[in-house]
């Protein structure tokens, strides 16, 4: 008789209190219902956005994986073929390892400050052009201290830099800050397609500025009259100089990058720019007058008017 109050009694409680799993089942419907009802408020335009995003963030978990199994199959053919399998160090490795900059290196500026004049797709292709940058410069041998300043609190770029988990612990110095405001004008060189003067080395101690603009030619010369007015320098890369281009000679944000980290490290004009321009840019070599390969001839350089 006793156990029948008990066991009456238990069922009495599980009536009256849900379990865990009902409670998640009722959080969700909840959630469900909440989504569709904010779903239904939706304009057809706003849903067919909403949509689009859901596809591309499915598209993109694909991709990855896809690319994940790719590298898998790829490592274990080279394993089966006795080639190396690694040419840099793991991504771990990358990691626990520290920065370590060389006393007066030449500084990189990317200008952030354009987010308002770029439409939502170019400021992404901007912001994965960033990464490219930082993981450029964490792989390179004498990576350059890098600033990306001008970041809009709550503007597009942050919105789409904070997609990347953790990216506030890349080596970085994130700043909302102008640049103008950052370093001392007279230390600083825009680097711009459109300038007269030319890069031929890396000056020690000076911050080269990148403009974190993805237009399409939509805003030509817009970064050259930033430089013109603020009163600062600017230069071009010698492109021309060294190189025979099919395309014009504006470069993406982590091209300019990838350029400076080789030119840095010593390396010469010619071989960087066929090694870090795309192969569909059909950039073949150039005669040139010097050789500028010797890092200490490098050093003496600075930039020159035309
Ligand atoms: C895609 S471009 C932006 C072009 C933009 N219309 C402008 O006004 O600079 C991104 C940045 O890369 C740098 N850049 C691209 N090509 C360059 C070149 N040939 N020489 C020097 N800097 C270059 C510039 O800093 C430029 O702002």
């Amino acid at each position: 008789m006793e156990n029948v109050t008990v066991a009456s009694a238990e069922a009495s409680v599980e009536d009256t209190v849900p379990s865990e799993s009902a409670l998640q089942v009722e959080v969700k419907l909840d959630k469900d219902v909440e989504q569709e009802q904010s779903e239904a408020s939706l304009s057809k335009r706003q849903r067919k956005k909403l949509l689009k995003m859901e596809k591309w963030e499915a598209s993109k978990k694909e991709k990855r994986r896809k690319e994940k199994e790719k590298r898998k199959a790829k490592r274990v053919e080279a394993i089966q073929l006795g080639l190396p399998v690694r040419t840099g160090p793991s991504r771990k490795e990358l990691k626990r390892r520290e920065i370590v900059y060389e006393p007066e290196s030449p500084e990189v500026v990317v200008d952030l400050s354009f987010d308002t004049i770029m439409i939502d797709k170019d400021v992404a292709k901007c912001v994965k052009q960033l990464l490219r940058v930082y993981t450029a410069n964490r792989r390179a041998e004498k990576p350059l201290p890098l600033h990306f300043t001008g970041i809009r609190p709550g503007g597009a770029v942050e919105k789409h830099l904070v997609r990347n988990d953790g990216y506030l612990q890349w080596p970085v110095r994130f700043s909302s800050e102008h640049f103008m405001q950052l370093f001392e004008p007279k230390k600083l060189i825009y680097l711009t397609s459109e300038s007269d003067n030319v890069v031929d080395a890396l000056e020690r101690n000076h911050i080269y500025v990148i403009g974190g603009l993805v237009d399409h030619n939509q805003h030509k010369g817009h970064c050259h009259r930033l430089a013109e007015e603020f009163g600062i320098r600017h230069a071009r890369l010698p492109l021309g100089e060294h190189v025979i281009l099919k395309t014009r000679t504006v470069l993406t944000i982590n091209q300019v990058f990838e350029i400076l980290l080789n030119i840095n490290a010593g390396k010469d004009w010619q071989k960087t720019l066929l090694d870090v321009m795309p192969a569909r840019k059909g950039a073949t070599a150039k005669q040139t007058k010097t050789d500028v390969s010797d890092p200490q001839q490098n050093d003496m350089k600075i930039v020159s008017k035309d």
